[in-house]
Formats: C-alpha cells, sequence, structure tokens
C-alpha cells in the first residue's frame, strides 16, 4: 500500500523526509497564540463543500478552479438522481471562500459587525507535486470582514509579519500591490486586453482564450510565463480613489517602519481581489517560495447574494512555514522519567510508581519488555528522558530508589516516602508550566 502521490504523513520522528509531528504541534499551537495575541477567533469549517463555492467564489477561469480543483460526485447519486439534480462536492482549495459562505450561512454580520476569524486546517489542490507543493497542504489564514478601514490593512500585515517574526523566519519580502476598485479593474482589463491583441502572435491559444474572457486571469500569466517587457503596470491604471489608498496605505507602512517592496505586476491568482494584494517570498523556500499572500476582497459576499461586507485577509503554507524557519522545534519528544528495574520481579513496582508520577502530569516510560537492566538503560538513552529513575529490590526493600539526571549524571537516593514534589521539582517545571 502506498500513499497517495502529493500527500504526506507526519511521523513521530525525524526520518528526514517530513516534518515532525512534534514540530507539527509546537508550531500550529505558537500560530493559534498569534492569532488570539491579535484576538482573532477560530472558525472551523468542513473539508468538503459544494463546488460552486469556488466556482463562483473564486472564479471559473482560476487555475484552482478549472484545473487543480477535486471534484466528486456520489456514485449513489448518479444512479438515483437525475443529472440535473447530481450534487457536485469538492475537497476545499483554500479558506476564504467558505469562511465567507459559513459568515453568510450563520449571519455572522449580524451578531457582530466585525468579525475577525481565523482558521487552521487542510486545503486540497491537484498541482505537480514538488518540494514545498503539496496535493494535500495546511493553511493558517485570518479574515477580516465588515471594514475598509485602511489601519485594519496595516493590523493585517503586522498579523502576518508576526507570524515570521515568531517562527523565527528571515530573509523574506512582503511585496504589495494595488489593482484598484472596480472602475480601475476596468481600466486595466482595457489594457491588459488591447496588450494583448498586439502581441497575439507571441500568445499560446489556450491563453489568448482567457485574455478574451478574463484580462486579469492573462495578465497573471503574462507575468509568470511569458517574458514581455512592457506588460501593464496596475498602478498606471488607478482611479484616484484606489490610488490615494494605497498612497495613505503606504505612508503608514513607512510610518510603522514596515518594510515592504511595491511589485505592480502582482496581481494573485484568485478572482475575489479589489484593491490591496500582498504575498510574502522566501529566499529560505525553493521555487516554491510564497509563504504566504492575501488581499482586500470587498465585492466577495455580494457574489454570494448577501450584502457586501467589506474584508480583507490571508493565508499561510503551514507545511513551507515550517519549510523557512531557521529552529525547526524537531528537539524534542523528550520525558521527564524512564523508569527502569534491575530485577525482573520490581516490574509490578515499576508500573505502579509510573502510575503514580503520571497521575501528576509527569510524563514517564517504563520498559515492559522484562528486558535487561542494561538493554533497558540503552533505550532510556534512546527516549531522551531527562531523569532516570532506577529500582533494585534492596533499595526498595529499603523504602528507597534512585533517580539520575541524565544531562549532569548526578545520582540521588530518594526516600519513597518523599512527596511528590521532589519528582516535579526534577522536571524543568511543573507540568503545566511546560506546556
Ligand atoms: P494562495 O496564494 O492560493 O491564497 O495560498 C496561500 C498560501 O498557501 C501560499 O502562499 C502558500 O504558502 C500556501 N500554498 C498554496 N498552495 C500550496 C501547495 N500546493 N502546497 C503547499 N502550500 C501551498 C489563498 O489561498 C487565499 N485564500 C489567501 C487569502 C485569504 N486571501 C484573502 N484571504
Amino acid at each position: 500500500m502506498k500513499i497517495v502521490k502529493g500527500f504526506r504523513d507526519i511521523l513521530p520522528y525525524d526520518t528526514g523526509n517530513s516534518d515532525t509531528s512534534f514540530a507539527w504541534t509546537t508550531t500550529t499551537d505558537q500560530l493559534r497564540q498569534i492569532m488570539k495575541t491579535y484576538n482573532f477567533q477560530e472558525i472551523i469549517t468542513p473539508v468538503i463543500e459544494h463546488d460552486s463555492v469556488f466556482k463562483t467564489g473564486i472564479g471559473e477561469d482560476t487555475d484552482i478552479v478549472s484545473k487543480e480543483m477535486y471534484e466528486f460526485v456520489l456514485e449513489r447519486d448518479s444512479s438515483t438522481v437525475s443529472k440535473e439534480k447530481i450534487l457536485k462536492y469538492c475537497l476545499r482549495p483554500e479558506g476564504t471562500a467558505p469562511i465567507i459562505r459559513s459568515v453568510i450561512e450563520n449571519s455572522l454580520s449580524k451578531i457582530k459587525s466585525l468579525n475577525k476569524l481565523f482558521y487552521l486546517g487542510p486545503m486540497f489542490r491537484y498541482e505537480r507535486s514538488q518540494k514545498g507543493r503539496y496535493r494535500m497542504f495546511h493553511q493558517i489564514g485570518a479574515e477580516l470582514i465588515g471594514s475598509d478601514e485602511i489601519l485594519y490593512e496595516v493590523e493585517i500585515l503586522n498579523l502576518a509579519k508576526e507570524i515570521l517574526t515568531s517562527l523565527n523566519i528571515d530573509n523574506y519580502t512582503f511585496q504589495i500591490n494595488s489593482i484598484g476598485n472596480n472602475e480601475s479593474l476596468k481600466n486595466i482589463s482595457k489594457a491588459v486586453s488591447n496588450f494583448g491583441r498586439k502581441n497575439k502572435d507571441s500568445i499560446e491559444e489556450k491563453d489568448y482564450k482567457i485574455l478574451n474572457k478574463n484580462p486579469l486571469r492573462f495578465l497573471d500569466k503574462a507575468v509568470h510565463n511569458y517574458n514581455f517587457k512592457d506588460i501593464p503596470k496596475t498602478i498606471d491604471y488607478l482611479d484616484k480613489k484606489s490610488l490615494k489608498r494605497f498612497n495613505d496605505l503606504t505612508k503608514i507602512l513607512d510610518s510603522f517602519n514596515f518594510k515592504y517592496s511595491i511589485n505592480n505586476q502582482l496581481v494573485r491568482g484568485i478572482d475575489y481581489y479589489n484593491d490591496l494584494v500582498f504575498e510574502v517570498t522566501s529566499s529560505n523556500l525553493g521555487a516554491q517560495d510564497a509563504l504566504l499572500a492575501g488581499g482586500r476582497y470587498d465585492s466577495l459576499m455580494g457574489k454570494f447574494g448577501a450584502d457586501e461586507s467589506k474584508s480583507i485577509g490571508f493565508a499561510a503554507g503551514i507545511e513551507r512555514l515550517i519549510l523557512a524557519m531557521k529552529s525547526k522545534n524537531q528537539a524534542s519528544n523528550s520525558i521527564d522519567f524512564f523508569i527502569v528495574y534491575q530485577q525482573e520481579e520490581m516490574i509490578e513496582e515499576s508500573l505502579r510508581l509510573a502510575l503514580r508520577l503520571r497521575e501528576v502530569g509527569l510524563s514517564i516510560e517504563v520498559d515492559l519488555l522484562r528486558r535487561s537492566f542494561t538493554k533497558q538503560i540503552k533505550s532510556a538513552d534512546k527516549s531522551l528522558a531527562e531523569n532516570i529513575i532506577i529500582i533494585g529490590k534492596d533499595n526498595f526493600n529499603n523504602g528507597t530508589i534512585v533517580v539520575k539526571n541524565m544531562a549532569s549524571g548526578i545520582e540521588e537516593i530518594v526516600s519513597l516516602k518523599n512527596n511528590i514534589d521532589f519528582f516535579l521539582k526534577k522536571t524543568k517545571g511543573t507540568p503545566n508550566e511546560k506546556k
């Protein structure tokens, strides 16, 4: 049996080709904590949605919808339901459209006029798999729904930056751009269409079709797949309002000493954006160098038939964050105490002590394979135990055991009547503090 291509296991040990579960949970705990510092609240939506959520939400002409979605129908439905009524499902390729679906369906904007939501979970895209690009990957995303205040754009950008700083990631660049409001987008589309027509001979037929249907999608392709010199720059087609917004934003970012670079050809591969778009790339990654990306999407709610609500957000790929991290939280699956017995007849006493210490939250291993003392010591070494407890018959009958600290090598004879505090103090803190 083999794992599905582009999917990955997260293993307890470092085998060199996966993240460890320790790195994974430490990182995701940290990410949740950062969201809390900005008062974003978690929303958990299903991994399966109706495919219309994305067809309407992110656009039929996007690569994600036209090439990368895992779509399916239920075999049962195909034999029992008429063709028009068969429901089409898909594994979600991204988080924003489902969050907006849920906000509308659950009337969250009536409960709060400003919703600050975050999500963390798996996404699915049928892409060519390579380092940093998987068919099942995980995103942490933040969506701020209900305001077009520029200072919230600054908040969102700072939150994105805080994620990188807290995870000790450097060598990254914030690229920002404005694609403008609806008026500006019309101007840009016109300019791109003219540009495309002029260069028709150098454009592949399938891309020329996209140019006619959705000039902005073509612009994204032109930037990435062609070597044109004079591709239109969005900034030249912004109307006054959008240009002012963008200039105001950059002024505030400067005053906050927030470092960014303006990339006037950044348009993003999704249809819902307007005005601010941004992407963070890192030289610590290979070809798949985007750590996170996002932007403003004021008309997405309207596309779903609800009242419009101004919104902005971003999502980061967790696998890529872990790839780019300097210290990977790989270090320790350490345990507090490994109990070893010198004689097999002490095995039940060892187990009894293990149970007592686990009750107070200490992590304890005891080898129950009835192996020799030397073999148990070897296991204890491998297990990264901070201390070992040696239970020997003679000591035990005198009411004592030996506790050895593995880092210092110091051994102490400890009375078994000793209160639990002794064992708690031997570890680096109380169990609760450690977590
Ligand atoms: P996106 O640019 O498609 O945007 O994805 C965001 C991030 O997810 C990327 O920067 C990358 O780190 C990660 N990512 C995407 N595809 C893969 C993959 N195949 N393997 C590994 N990581 C991947 C969105 O998804 C938007 N929903 C972002 C957003 C939120 N805009 C507004 N709010």
